[in-house]
């Protein structure tokens, strides 16, 4: 299969002075933004649902129908969620670091959109480099009056903050990023009431977006809606940053639409497997997300739904891809001790359940598993998400907790042989 070279595109391939004013404006830069200023919000809510832009942070939920429900009440804030933390995700770095203008023109659409006049990027700790070049990109705008008092010579004012967190995964979950922004502990809030769109930053309406989903809508607006819906899947607009990672001949990330099967996305867009081995697995949409197999999802669809009906999500586009070489034990374990440490510690299931899949997992790995350890996995994922079903039910403030138990239900549903191997065998049956 062919695809528009538009598409496919590579962004390592992309232009060195890429993140420059210069380069984006002689490609058409702020000229969004620039007509924006003459729009309304009804006008410019309507244009963002209609062009059915999903949001890129994982959630999927439609752009233009958050920014719909924002509460009247004034002032209220952007935030643009550029945390970035969880395994296997690394699209936001490379907008942030290789085009930082395209996403500062999607801030000033989405603070017109929402009548904001202040917004705020959150960056994660360890990006120091994209931070700094979402600084520069903010002085430039400041500097031509992009940013400021009356940007574009209007009577709109605007002003953008960048804010580098300490480096916590939960922090990229809205709540506890507003926690964070105010100075207080990253720990997700309750929802209700704490819905950001009424009860957000200082107790104040907010928008929170992703830096890819705010990065789409120049594209919206320069194009029109039914040019960048033609792009995408039907039920999927636009197009996708997938980044793909693990034992693939040419990881990274690549913008595609929606629609074509895990099959081509592997092996002929991501090169196939290294050193010619065989695919066993992969996790489709980021460490949180149940993983798939060849042998029933290789010719499946990449659509929201077709991956949420075969029982996992699409995330934020992370697709980690795993070898015969590859133990799963071991893979499981890596990532459910992620989830321990990230785990914010507020909820009982989460806190201590995360701890204690590690541990079987461990020993397991390590050759002292227990015949009733397989079982145990099982019954302490129950207790974190129970009925262990997908969508997880949860048991917790946030979906953290269930997001353990993800690798869990992944290889003891499709691995079983090799978890009791391990236990039988007393170690792992793969070489080292
Ligand atoms: C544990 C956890 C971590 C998250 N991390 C991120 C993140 O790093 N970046 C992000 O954009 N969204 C992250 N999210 C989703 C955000 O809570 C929120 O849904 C998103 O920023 C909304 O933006 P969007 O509608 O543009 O996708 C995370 C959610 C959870 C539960
Ligand atoms: S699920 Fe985990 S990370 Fe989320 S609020 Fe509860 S303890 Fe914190």
């Amino acid at each position: 299969m062919t695809y528009p070279l538009l598409v496919t595109k590579r962004m390592t391939d992309f232009p060195s002075d890429s993140h420059t004013l210069e380069r984006y404006e002689a490609t058409g830069g702020y000229k969004a933004a620039r007509a924006s200023v003459g729009m309304t919000r009804d006008q410019l809510v309507e244009a963002i649902k209609n062009s059915g832009l999903l949001g890129r942070g994982g959630a999927a939920f439609s752009a233009g129908l958050k920014w719909s429900f924002l509460a009247p009440a004034r002032p209220a804030y952007l935030v643009v969620n550029a945390d970035e933390s969880e395994p296997g995700t690394f699209k936001d770095r490379q907008l942030l670091e290789r085009d930082p203008h395209q996403l500062v023109e999607g801030i000033i659409i989405t603070a017109i959109a929402n009548e904001v006049h202040r917004a705020f990027v959150y960056v994660r700790g360890e990006y120091p480099k994209p931070a700094r070049r979402v600084q520069k990109a903010i002085d430039e705008a400041y500097a031509e009056g992009y940013l400021g008092k009356g940007i574009f010579g209007s009577s709109y004012d605007l002003d953008v903050v960048v804010h580098l967190g300490a480096g916590a995964y939960i922090c990229g979950e809205e709540t506890a990023l507003i926690n964070s922004l105010e100075g207080l502990r990253g720990e997700p809030r309750l929802k209700p009431p704490y819905f950001p769109a009424a009860v957000g930053l200082y107790n104040k309406p907010t928008i929170v977006n992703n830096v890819e989903t705010l990065s789409n809508l120049p594209h919206i607006l320069n194009q029109g809606i039914d040019s960048y819906k033609g792009l995408g899947h039907e039920a999927d607009t636009g197009t996708f940053l997938f980044s793909i990672s693990g034992h693939v001949k040419k990881p990274g990330n690549y913008e595609l639409p929606h629609g074509i099967t895990w099959n081509e996305l592997i092996f002929d867009i991501a090169g196939g497997m290294r050193r010619e081995r065989r695919l066993k697995t992969w996790i489709p949409g980021g460490a949180s997300a149940p993983w798939f197999v060849p042998s029933d999802h290789l010719e499946l669809p990449i659509t929201k739904d077709d991956t949420a009906k075969a029982g996992s999500m699409l995330g934020s586009g992370a697709v980690v891809v795993m070898d015969e070489a590859t133990c799963v034990v071991r893979a499981a374990e890596r990532i459910v001790r992620f989830f321990a440490h990230e785990s914010c510690g507020q909820c009982t299931p989460c806190r201590e359940g995360t701890s204690w899949l590690e541990m079987i997992l461990r020993r397991i790995e390590a050759g002292q598993g227990r015949e009733v350890d397989f079982d145990l996995l099982l019954d302490v994922s129950d207790n974190i998400s129970i009925g262990l079903a997908w969508p997880p039910r949860m048991t917790t403030i946030c979906p953290l907790g269930p997001s353990a138990v993800s690798p869990i239900i992944s290889i003891t549903k499709y691995f079983k042989g090799e978890i009791m191997t391990h236990i039988h065998d007393g170690g792992c049956p793969l070489p080292a």
